[in-house]
């Protein structure tokens, strides 16, 4: 098989040649999601930062267009956001055109060399064809080194309540807001993260790529904020990983849901993924769900490793785009994904079992397209008490990679240490990847998408998520589940081969 057979994804983006990381700028506008990306064309690893862009129908099929953003002599081009400006607040709509406006940081080279501070400012550029082209401000930057060396990936959206934009950006150990009428003016308005005598959150590493949004509490009017905040190293499972924040927000300042300040205060941190491949994740622009809810993405891979990867031709791929949702429970606000319902159309080949009895371990499926498929598995606790399950991929040369549900510990997990090519990094197996599992439910639900070389995980209705990459030597072919201590019960499962590409 070659690279392109083997390990290209078929619905998770990867550009077609060269690096990439973040996702930057998605917006939604008539018609079209689009998606930016940090991206070197030049090269497989990390360098020069330009803006690479996709433009989809359904946030499922992209398809990859013209760089959008160089690299020029204020640096490089980093992760940022973008916004559809619908009352031309920004000016730069002529003709009635509504303008684009990409916020970005320039990270400048120059700078980081003579070891100087002030590497880091933040920029604009719009575009008048919808995304297409931009044109960098002539007034760049709009907001100036304040002095912190790590000041970067400004978030930007439209606050309805006090008419204007809110800018939220990663400050080193800290977020700081940003507050604007026209996106070419900005005030400081507060910060959040680092108080004099304590740290909130998540610190093991640099904070990056924030996003701050309302979101509907599922079945309630109640409205309540979320923030995003992106940390490397200090994930779950080591490296970089993305935490966030329940509260509220009133134009200037965010403050911690109680329950939620007291669940952190108790060591609870929260995690949009556990798995060890989503990182630097954030909305799009421009629209909500149905119910309200938001629509995110990451990029499935991690700093440990990411420029080490067995590909060759491009480097990373983007998460599935999933839904947000806002969920409270008995103890807490905690945020839900699932992927977006747009895969549904693609759903093929079917196989589905109920009240299957596994004793040992069983074969469930033997097909070239289980590798590409969203599966959807029940199973009653009760059943599995003893112990948990255990699904596993294989092919014909003898990789394995493992994943299930430890009921003994009450963790799901994501073994990859035989997965196939892992010898590029130490840290990519030499541990299981591990997530608690919240729920108490007396059933454990879950849907599993996988696309080659990737592997989500979304239990308990989307409130436990793990992502994963893996590189088999051949592509994985059979589908089996095994008991652990006990023999069980698998209530039901339906497999649904993918028909993309
Ligand atoms: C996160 C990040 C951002 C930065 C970009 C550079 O992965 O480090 O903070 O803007 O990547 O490519």
């Amino acid at each position: 098989d070659t690279e392109e057979g083997l390990y290209r994804p078929s619905f998770h983006f990867t550009p077609k040649v060269g690096w990439m990381n973040d996702p930057n700028g998605m917006f939604h506008y008539n018609g079209y999601y689009h998606l930016y990306y940090q991206h070197y064309p030049d090269g497989n690893k990390w360098g020069p930062m330009h803006w690479g862009h996709a433009i989809s129908t359904d946030m499922v099929s992209w398809k990859e267009q013209p760089i959008a953003l160089y690299p020029d002599d204020k640096g490089y081009i980093f992760s940022g956001s973008a916004v559809v400006d619908l009352e031309n607040t920004s000016g730069f709509g002529t003709g009635g055109q509504v303008p684009i406006i990409a916020i970005f940081t320039y990270h400048n080279m120059d700078i980081e060399k003579a070891k100087g501070i002030d590497v880091e400012s933040q920029a604009i550029a719009y575009s008048l064809d919808e995304g297409l082209t931009w044109t960098k401000y002539s007034g760049n930057p709009v907001i100036q080194n304040p002095g912190i060396r790590d000041f970067r990936d400004p978030k930007v959206s439209w606050n309805e309540e006090h008419e204007k934009w809110v800018m939220v950006l990663a400050a080193q150990d800290k977020v700081m807001f940003y507050g604007s009428k026209d996106l070419k003016n900005w005030e400081l308005l507060s910060d959040f993260g680092a108080d004099f005598n304590k740290e909130i959150g998540t610190h093991g590493g640099v904070w990056e790529c924030p996003d701050l949004f309302p979101i509907p509490v599922e079945g309630t009017d109640e409205v309540k904020w979320v923030l995003y905040v992106s940390v490397n190293p200090g994930g779950p499972n080591g490296g970089s990983a993305t935490q966030y924040f329940i509260g509220d927000f009133d134009g200037a300042k965010f403050t911690m849901d109680k329950d939620f300040e007291a669940a952190l205060n108790k060591g609870q941190n929260h995690w949009i993924d556990f798995g060890k491949d989503n990182y630097a994740g954030v909305t799009f622009s421009n629209i909500t769900s149905k119910d309200g809810g938001k629509f995110y993405m990451g990029w499935m891979s991690n700093w440990e490793y990411a420029n080490e990867v067995p590909t060759e031709t491009w480097r990373s791929a983007m998460t599935v785009a999933r839904e947000v949702k806002l969920i409270k429970d008995s103890q807490s606000y905690r945020l839900a994904f699932d992927p977006v319902d747009e895969i549904d159309a693609y759903k093929g080949v079917k196989y589905k079992k109920e009240n299957i009895a596994v004793e040992g371990e069983l074969e469930l499926i033997n097909s070239e397209k289980v590798n590409l498929s969203r599966a959807a598995i029940n199973f009653n606790i009760a059943d599995i008490k003893k112990g948990g399950f255990t699904f596993k991929l294989g092919n014909k040369k003898g990789d394995e990679l493992s994943f299930g549900y430890d009921s003994i510990d009450h963790k799901f997990f994501i073994d990859r240490s035989k997965s196939g090519q892992i010898g590029f990094s130490d840290t990519f197996s030499s541990k299981q990847s591990i997530a608690p599992r919240i729920s108490s439910s007396e059933k454990l639900s879950g849907t599993i998408l996988l696309d080659k070389t990737s592997i989500e995980l979304f239990f308990d209705e989307g409130s436990t998520v793990m992502t994963e990459i893996f590189f088999p030597n051949a592509p994985f072919d059979t589908l089996s589940i095994e008991t652990v201590n006990q023999d069980f019960i698998l209530d039901s499962i339906e497999v649904n081969e993918l028909n993309i590409n």
